[in-house]
């Protein structure tokens, strides 16, 4: 089990010098809208992606006072595992007109997928609310985030796809080099199937994890489903059908200079498997239950894979009752790991409360 003991931000964002011990494996951070409790997460999901939970620019994160930027933003963090404490960091700063950023494990130059080995940050923010009312790809773009944390190969597959359906796109318009084009088809297709059998196999991982692990919380299954479904089992059959509709696409594709045939055609859904409903037919608050849910599961691949991860909950209680966030709470608990909560109001954390540890930012 990983856990953060000790946490020090400098310069970022709001914060410009926060420095806490922290003897807990609950945080409550709370106080007034725009005290700083996101901003904290954020500095903590930063390790995990340097984009940050709320997907910033990196110039963001340097501290602005009167239209001042600071030279630099910098989140320090001491790390216990097991019998050992590890040093964790990063400084974002600028140098000539550019912002970079360096990652340090007990200050020596380091990166993120390194920082990964250590701990990993799992989070949900208010943000993420629209997964559960935007149309479906929003879905599909969530689960493939969850899916590529837990399979780098995946999201090399995608960001393959991505690059060659812009050559075929380039060869189709530019050079009808036809015996070319089949080349780059017949990759597409490879990929493409590799990409629909990976999302089934998570997909499937995470409903199995979700239906013997979370007892009380939200019952969810995800559901895919895909015009090829029925080739799947059949690798060189659904590959064939694959190059089949790129080909009679090429004139489609050309004219309107897309590619309309990919991995995108998949379909995913929600469904609460307790009012035997798909998510969209569910309340704002049954609605979220099912997203805490799958994060939930998503932290069971993780401990499945003793991947060791620290979980960020910025203003769950939205939308949740004082039972379901009971019901929560025990979930949680039962991963044995760090869980840091923001939240305006402190008495929706009392049933944790003996358990806590709390930080008021006023
Ligand atoms: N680069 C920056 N420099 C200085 N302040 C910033 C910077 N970026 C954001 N802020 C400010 O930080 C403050 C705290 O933001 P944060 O999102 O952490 O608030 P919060 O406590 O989560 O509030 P809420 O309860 O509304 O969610 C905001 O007033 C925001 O404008
Ligand atoms: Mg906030």
């Amino acid at each position: 089990m990983a856990f953060i003991e000790k946490i020090k931000l400098q310069n970022f964002k709001s914060h410009t010098l926060f420095e806490k011990n922290i003897p807990s494996n609950n945080i409550v951070i709370h106080g007034n809208n725009g005290i700083g409790k996101t901003n904290l997460l954020e500095s903590l999901s930063f390790f995990s992606n340097s984009k940050g939970m709320r997907a910033n620019k990196l110039e963001n994160f340097l501290q602005k006072q009167n239209n001042i930027q600071s030279e630099f933003a910098q989140a320090e963090c001491q790390l216990k595992q097991s019998n050992y404490s590890t040093n964790i960091s990063y400084k974002i700063y600028k140098q000539a007109d550019q912002i970079s950023k360096n990652f340090f494990i007990d200050s020596k130059k380091s990166s993120n997928l390194q920082i990964a080995n250590l701990v990993n940050f799992i989070w949900l923010s208010p943000h993420m609310d629209k997964i559960m009312y935007e149309e479906g790809s929003i879905k599909k773009k969530f689960i493939d985030k969850i899916i590529s944390n837990l399979n780098q190969d995946f999201s090399r597959y995608l960001s393959d796809f991505k690059k060659l359906s812009e050559e075929r796109i380039a060869l189709l318009t530019n050079s009808h080099d036809i015996k070319w084009i089949s080349i780059v088809e017949s990759k597409m297709a490879i990929l493409f199937y590799l990409i629909l059998i990976e999302r089934r196999k998570k997909i499937k991982d995470l409903n199995i994890l979700a239906e013997e692990k979370l007892k009380l919380f939200s019952r969810f299954k995800i559901n895919i489903s895909n015009e090829l479904e029925k080739y799947l089992f059949d690798e060189k059959k659904c590959i064939i059908e694959i190059e089949k509709i790129f080909f009679n696409n090429r004139s489609l594709d050309t004219s309107i200079k897309r590619n309309t045939f990919s991995p995108n055609t998949d379909r995913v859904t929600f469904f609460n498997r307790t009012k035997n409903l798909n998510s969209e037919l569910c309340s704002t608050g049954e609605q979220k239950s099912i997203l805490l849910s799958i994060i939930l599961a998503f932290g069971w691949m993780y401990k499945q894979r003793n991947i060791q991860f620290i979980l960020l909950f910025d203003e769950i209680s939205s939308h949740i009752d004082e039972k379901n966030m009971e019901n929560f709470f025990t979930e949680v608990a039962k991963f044995e790991t760090q869980a840091w909560y923001t939240g305006t109001k402190k008495n929706i954390f009392q049933v944790i409360d003996n358990k806590a540890f709390f930080i008021d930012l006023a």
